[in-house]
């Protein structure tokens, strides 16, 4: 299953994030793929305000993993949003713990995800961002797991 959405404004990048995060629930673990700057900490600031998250999130290069608490149907979830930018080897992701990450209680959020693949749920939502600068996005929602399909029907 493949949507895709443009996005003119970084403001239409996080209201698509907030969509998405309104529909997420513990146990969801979300690739954003990009560029830098593609827009992949902004669309993960979105999702935080769709799941209730107060105060800023920013990003997390330099500390790798940052953690908040959120709401998805009435209870309380952790928001874990990791950037494995720095990462040089794929077992790195194991030593930070990956894993404890994608458990019932946390929506997990992930950028630059291609070196920890090997770790990553197959039931995961990716979302990948095209272009940079000040050119329109090209948002493309993938997932191999068939039960993203209703879930995302904001989409169409
Ligand atoms: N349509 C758009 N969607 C997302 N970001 C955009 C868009 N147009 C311009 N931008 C700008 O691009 C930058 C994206 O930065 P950021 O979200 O930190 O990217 P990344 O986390 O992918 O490196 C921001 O400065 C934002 O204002
Ligand atoms: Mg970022």
């Amino acid at each position: 299953m493949d949507y895709e959405v443009t996005s003119l404004t970084v403001e239409q990048t996080r209201e698509l994030g907030k969509r998405l995060g309104e529909c997420l629930r513990g146990g969801d673990v979300v690739a954003l793929i990009g560029d830098l700057g593609a827009g992949k900490t902004a669309f993960a600031q979105g999702i935080g305000e769709g799941l209730g998250v107060a105060g800023p999130m920013t990003s997390p290069t330099f500390t790798l993993i940052h953690e908040y608490k959120g709401y998805a149907d009435e209870s309380q979830i952790r928001l874990i949003h990791m950037d494995l930018y720095r990462l040089r080897h794929p077992e790195e992701a194991e030593i930070i713990g990956i894993e404890d990450a994608f458990v019932d209680d946390a929506v997990c959020l992930i950028e630059w995800p291609e070196i920890a693949k090997d770790y990553l749920p197959d039931d995961r939502l990716s979302v990948e961002i095209q272009g940079s600068g000040d050119m329109p996005r090209e948002i493309i929602f993938r997932a191999l797991d068939s039960s993203w399909k209703q879930r995302l029907t904001f989409l169409s």
